[in-house]
């Protein structure tokens, strides 16, 4: 049943919320236990749909997942590793893109694997080209088939020389979960080095994985025979952690994020600070806070690790309606993830879309018809209307932007937080915001 958020706006958020492990780095550690021939254990598990789905993915495919009662720490034993029906694969994927990096471990762990067509948020074309050509480089055969795509790999996979059009994420993912157990030597140059990138690769180290990061952004796999099992606890959610600190300037505000990790958003805390914003950095988490001053407006231009992350844009753009002056967003990662300014501007916020690229950063979506730049001019006051969720950081956007405005607003949709926000109206409600869940009609 969806459910519908009425938010009365105007009341700063102050107190604190807990960040457990990375949305984007938990799915992708549960998918390397099936490379393992012994069980592994996952720790600082947060409750998100994306956790969900991979459970029953893996659970169709043999793998059992038992998750602890109190800690939600996961027990994953993937020794009676199957093949499974192609429609209960597409029932069960979701909505999510994980499916494509079950590729590589099932080929190694029973020879094939079915991919539904895929799903994730509507922020671009989001394309598996790059997963397919690096599949195919290992020696897997790539199918297409009525609902998805069919891979195998007869004589196993191969390691190769490979070299990535653009640092995709889920391509390096691709490669490191095929890599580690192909015969022989894989490199990878032009990959994602991310901080959950790193983490994924201390999950495979841990399990028996021979890989090093280079100094030129190339990544060396020498491919092993058989990998153990791991026990790993997750890197916190720096995403989350930034939509929180966001939340603290929009609403002017007082947050302190337990488990927010300054070594992993280096990047966005210089922004934060250029901004305006307050923080004080802790050994367990930081206090992210409005100083009561005004906003400063910025030019920003997302990029790949270690620049700032797209991820970070959508929540400290509702930040940047209330800046005095002009702010500049250029958005280099997906051409189209401007969308959620819609229900922005409808509230009074002043943001105009180009399709130029407003910035110095190379861009793949110049001059190709992608509303890739935003110009924000503030502050304006922001009142509350009735807004759909589009997508998982736009929807938390909307979220802060109407717990800012003044007057109600009525959000529906906001199913899709839950895919990575553990518990977002639990600690909204902590942090003293008024609002009331009801039942979609
Ligand atoms: C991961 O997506 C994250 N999702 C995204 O977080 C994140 O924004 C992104 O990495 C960039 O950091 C997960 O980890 C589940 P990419 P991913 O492959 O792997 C193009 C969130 O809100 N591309 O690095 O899908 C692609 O279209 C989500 O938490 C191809 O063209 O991102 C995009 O323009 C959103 N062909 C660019 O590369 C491909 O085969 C970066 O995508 C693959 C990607």
């Amino acid at each position: 049943m969806s459910s519908v958020l009425t938010i009365r706006g105007g009341v700063p958020l102050t107190g604190r919320v807990t960040v457990r492990g990375a949305k984007n780095l938990v799915p992708k550690a549960m998918v390397a236990a099936l490379l393992g021939n012994e069980p592994s254990v996952l720790r600082n598990v947060p409750e998100i749909k994306d956790v969900e789905v991979v459970t029953s993915l893996l659970q169709l495919h043999g793998v059992t997942v038992e998750k602890d009662p109190v800690t939600g720490d996961l027990t994953l034993d993937p020794t009676n590793a199957k093949t499974a029906s192609h429609t209960a694969i597409d029932a069960h994927a979701g909505d999510s893109r994980i499916p494509i990096l079950l590729c590589g471990p099932l080929i190694h762990a029973i020879g094939e694997a079915f991919i539904p067509d895929l799903g994730g948020c509507k922020i671009g074309d989001r394309p598996i080209d790059f997963h397919l050509d690096v599949l195919r480089q290992f020696g897997a055969v790539v199918e297409k088939r009525p609902g998805g795509i069919h891979i195998s790999a007869p004589q196993g996979l191969k390691g190769s020389k490979i070299s990535l059009p653009y640092p995709s994420v889920g391509a390096t993912e691709q490669v490191l979960l095929s890599a580690t157990r192909a015969e022989g030597i894989t490199e990878l140059a032009g990959a994602a080095t991310e901080p959950e990138i790193v983490d994924l690769i201390a999950v495979l180290q841990k399990m028996g994985a021979i890989i090093s990061v280079q100094t030129d952004r190339t990544i060396r796999i020498e491919g092993v025979q058989d990998l153990g099992g791991y026990n790993h606890r997750a890197l916190s959610d720096r995403n989350e952690s930034a939509s929180w600190a966001s939340a603290a300037l929009v609403t002017r505000g007082d947050i302190f994020v337990q488990g927010a990790t300054q070594r992993d958003m280096m990047t966005f805390l210089n922004t934060y600070r250029k901004v305006g914003g307050g923080m004080d950095i802790g050994d367990d988490g930081i206090r992210f806070y409005h100083r009561g001053g005004k906003l400063n407006p910025l030019v920003l231009e997302t990029d790949v690790h270690p620049g700032f992350m797209t991820d970070w844009q959508q929540p400290l753009i509702v930040a940047l309606t209330q800046a005095e002056g002009v702010s500049i967003v250029h958005e280099t990662v997906y051409e189209n993830r401007f969308g959620f300014t819609d229900a922005l501007i409808r509230m009074g916020a002043n943001i105009q879309v180009h399709r130029e690229c407003l910035g110095s950063v190379p861009c793949r979506f110049g001059q190709r018809n992608f509303l890739h730049s935003a110009v924000i001019s503030g502050p304006t006051q922001l009142t509350g209307t009735n807004i759909d969720v589009p997508d998982l950081r736009g929807g938390f956007s909307h979220l802060i932007a109407a717990l800012a405005a003044t007057g109600t607003s009525r959000v529906t949709g906001i199913d899709i937080i839950n895919r990575g926000y553990e518990r977002f109206t639990e600690k909204l409600a902590g942090l003293g915001a008024d609002f009331d869940i009801s039942a979609a009609e």
